[in-house]
């Protein structure tokens, strides 16, 4: 039998929700273009102005990827008090919260809370660690790959031969570079291409997860969490536990 419904809550501010369809689109579309970096061969593109301009593409959605996040981290400090990284981040007394809420899952009558609940914040905390090494990654491969910013003027100063001057430096074009040097450049770059590409892994991995759980947690414990996200409102059938604390 369905619970009652007892009240509806504000959740989510308006930069949260901003936020997340503004992360939702973007890493879809970078996933979009980086699977096509990856696979590019077998899609028959082979030139290297093709190569460079879906780098190129990835690199522009990457921006908006990276301001959006930096624009959420900074909302974690002085937004609302559910978008709040010390109400999300697991700190004090969070292992007693987890085992309570795991323990009101078992016996069948699931606490309910206006912000994340345990589990969630555990999952939120994985993902925004991961994007944010994406966002650093990424940046970093732009500066070495395509000279981009806000580290390509940085790099294509590195590897200039003398007298050359760095802004006629082309990527993937020996002309003008120091071999010795751009070899340098290039041991360092490597690191953060695996990085990057295992992260983007484990992330597709955590977005099948996260809607996996939303969409049963929904089914199970209601709650309203994927309207939450638009309107901002939760709907729950119990005294949420996070009201007051
Ligand atoms: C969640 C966010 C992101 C995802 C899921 C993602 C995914 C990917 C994938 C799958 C690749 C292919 C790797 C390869 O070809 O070896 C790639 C490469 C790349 N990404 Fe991203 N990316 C993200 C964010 C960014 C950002 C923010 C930037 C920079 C602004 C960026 C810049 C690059 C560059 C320059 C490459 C080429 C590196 C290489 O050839 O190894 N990425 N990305």
């Amino acid at each position: 039998m369905k619970e009652k419904i007892l009240k509806s809550y504000k959740a989510w501010d308006l930069p949260t929700r901003i936020f997340h369809w503004v992360n939702f689109t973007t890493v879809l579309l970078l996933i979009f273009m980086g699977l096509m970096m990856l696979f590019k061969k077998d899609m028959g593109i082979t030139s290297l102005e093709a190569k460079i301009t879906l780098k190129t593409i990835h690199v522009l959605i990457g921006y908006v990827f990276v301001l959006n996040l930096a624009v959420r981290i900074g909302w974690g400090f002085v937004g609302g008090r559910y978008s709040r990284w010390m109400n999300i981040f697991p700190g004090k007394g969070y292992i007693g919260e987890l085992s309570a809420y795991l323990g009101s899952i078992k016996a069948g009558e699931p606490k309910q809370y206006v912000g994340h609940n345990p589990l969630g914040r555990l999952a939120v905390a994985v993902i925004m660690l991961s994007l944010s090494v994406m966002a650093v990654t990424g940046l970093v491969r732009a500066g070495t790959d395509i000279y981009y910013p806000p580290f390509g003027s940085t790099f294509a100063a590195q590897i200039a031969a003398e007298g050359v001057d760095p802004a006629t430096i082309k990527p993937y074009d020996k002309t003008g570079t120091d071999a010795e040097k751009a070899k340098a450049l290039s041991a360092f770059k490597g690191p953060f291409g695996t990085v990057h590409i295992y992260t983007s892994y484990f992330l597709m991995f955590l977005i099948l997860l996260h809607i996996f759980v939303v969409v049963r947690t929904e089914i199970k414990e209601g709650g309203g969490l994927v309207s939450a996200m638009i309107t901002g409102r939760k709907a729950l059938s119990k005294e949420p536990e996070d009201l007051n604390g």
